[in-house]
């Protein structure tokens, strides 16, 4: 789909030819002196305009308009997150009939966070799954326009919502294939592709080499499937060789059954998607494609299944992992921490500015904080501080948990250096506990996307998350580190540096 930022007034949004204007009005409208905003006001006082979050008001070829349908959706209070809900639900419900071009136009300034809403709400309206259905039933949408006065003002924050918003549907499309679709041998298919895109590289790694590294505890996971793991190393290079990249972890396991330690057969069809950490370094790559920021990156993915089988570990097996520390397997349902503290040890080789891991890691993250926020552990105050606000800035949210040392307590054992569980209190905690003692001399974050990443119910499937985030979080460095910093930053610190970036 093509999707433009066009510098138009709302009366010049209505003058263009399309299928579908939509026009995203405040609950509390206040009418200028543009005709079309005057007409809402004539709406606007008969009763007629929306006045709630997401109801709209559908007109057929109105003569204010040259579009064929004009929907007059409410934004609610005009936050990031009302604009976003309102535009899918405008888009869906616009769903049924031949809908080729629409144009978006607000008919009050919303800022960036609103500009931001609107490209990730079309973007999450238009995107359907079709890779598995007989009849691939194409999305009719080939070109949206955001209409916008000041249109030159918003470009940056446009073109990063839509580089998101192509990341964000890449990692759904990955995270929605079922695993004998996604297995790790399609997914460095899928890297490789993606390194064709120009300063990008892309590096495989198979089941002999990881053994010949060391990496005993991805290796113990593997072996219990025939399916070949792959080791997948992505690099993006945006900056002079010399500047310490950021190095992104996704859990890849392309289908947890548990293994030995078995899940209950209920919704275990969803485990397909334990590899969405994966797809999301896939989905922040295809935005890096876009944006080409001056910064480096390296997307490291341990990718595997982990069924029960003649070979599979056992609870009770000790392996030993890449960084030397031997690991006792006390269920062998744990294994998304012994493929990721495997690519851990492996990131130190890269010199990391920066060491973040993605992973779908314990039922625990979804009971603490449910589908709306991550969870984020850091051992680090700064890089905590940014992703936060990166989630804030992207309505892509993250909540941080503690990482006491007293949490670790749990993983000690007796018949090897740790244990892969500790009891069943404080589950998230204790796995990222476990993950922090594989952590090299980089500061180093944790992101549980267990909650996050996939939406149950009626409109069940991957929700693309946190690519958002991430591809915040990468813009605001490759910002940070070409603006130039005024000399008062010396003074005060890092965060000082970090205010002066304007955003909402
Ligand atoms: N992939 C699961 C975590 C998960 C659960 C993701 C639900 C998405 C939804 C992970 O590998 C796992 O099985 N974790 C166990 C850990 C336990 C054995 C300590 C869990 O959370 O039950
Ligand atoms: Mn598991
Ligand atoms: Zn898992």
């Amino acid at each position: 789909m093509n999707f433009e930022l066009k510098p138009l007034s709302l009366t010049g949004a209505a003058s263009q030819k399309c299928d579908v204007l939509m026009v995203m009005v405040p609950q509390n409208h206040v009418t200028t002196r543009d005709s079309f905003s005057v007409w809402l006001g004539e709406l606007q006082r008969a009763g007629d305009l929306p006045t709630k979050a997401a109801q709209m008001l559908l007109l057929y070829k109105p003569a204010q308009a040259n579009a064929r349908r004009v929907v007059l959706v409410c934004v609610g209070d005009g936050s990031a997150r009302q604009v976003r809900q309102a535009v899918v639900a405008a888009m869906t419900s616009m769903r049924s009939g031949p809908i080729k071009k629409v144009v978006l136009a607000f008919a009050q300034e919303a800022g960036a966070g609103g500009v931001r809403a609107a490209v990730a709400g079309l973007a999450e309206a238009s995107y359907s799954y079709t890779s598995t259905k007989s009849k691939g039933e194409a999305h009719p949408l080939q070109k949206a326009t955001l209409a916008a006065p000041d249109a030159a003002q918003w470009q940056t924050e446009f073109d990063r919502a839509l580089a998101a918003a192509r990341g964000v549907a890449l990692a759904k499309e990955w995270a929605n294939r079922p695993a004998n679709h996604a297995t790790p041998t399609q997914l460095a298919k899928a890297a490789q592709a993606l390194a064709q895109h120009t300063k990008m590289h892309c590096e495989v790694l198979g089941a002999r080499d990881v053994a010949k590294l060391g990496m005993g505890a991805f290796l113990a996971v593997a072996q219990g499937s025939d399916e070949p793991l792959q080791f997948i190393v992505l690099r993006y290079h945006g900056a002079a060789r010399t500047q310490p990249p950021t190095v992104l972890v996704g859990k890849g396991i392309t289908f947890d059954s548990g293994g030995i330690s078995i899940k209950p057969a209920a919704e275990m069809d969803e485990m397909k998607y334990d590899m969405s950490g994966a797809a999301s370094v896939l989905g922040v790559f295809r935005a890096l494609a876009d944006l080409t920021p001056a910064i480096n990156v390296i997307g490291l993915i341990p990718a595997c299944e982990n069924l029960p089988g003649g070979r599979a570990i056992k609870p009770g097996d000790v392996v030993t992992s890449l960084s030397g520390k031997t690991i006792e397997i006390l269920n062998t349902d744990a294994e998304g921490r012994l493929v990721l503290c495997d690519a851990l040890t492996y990131a130190e080789r890269f010199k990391p500015r920066v060491v973040i891991d993605i992973a779908t890691l314990t039922g625990a993250c979804v009971v603490a904080l449910g589908a709306v926020r991550s969870g984020l552990f850091s051992s680090d105050a700064d890089l905590a501080n940014d992703l936060l606000h990166a989630g804030e800035a992207a309505q892509d949210l993250c909540w941080q948990l503690p990482l006491d040392e007293d949490y670790g307590e749990g993983l000690k054992t007796h018949f090897a250096d740790v244990a892969n569980v500790a009891g069943r209190a404080a589950g998230a905690v204790t796995a990222a506990k476990f993950l922090e003692g594989f952590v090299g001399g980089y500061p180093w974050a944790h992101l549980d996307i267990a909650g996050t990443a996939w939406r149950g119910g009626s409109s069940k499937g991957a929700t693309g998350r946190p690519v958002g985030l991430l591809v915040e979080y990468l813009a605001r460095q490759a910002e940070l580190k070409t603006s130039p910093q005024p000399d008062a930053v010396a003074d005060t610190g890092r965060s000082a540096g970090k205010t002066r970036v304007k955003r909402t």
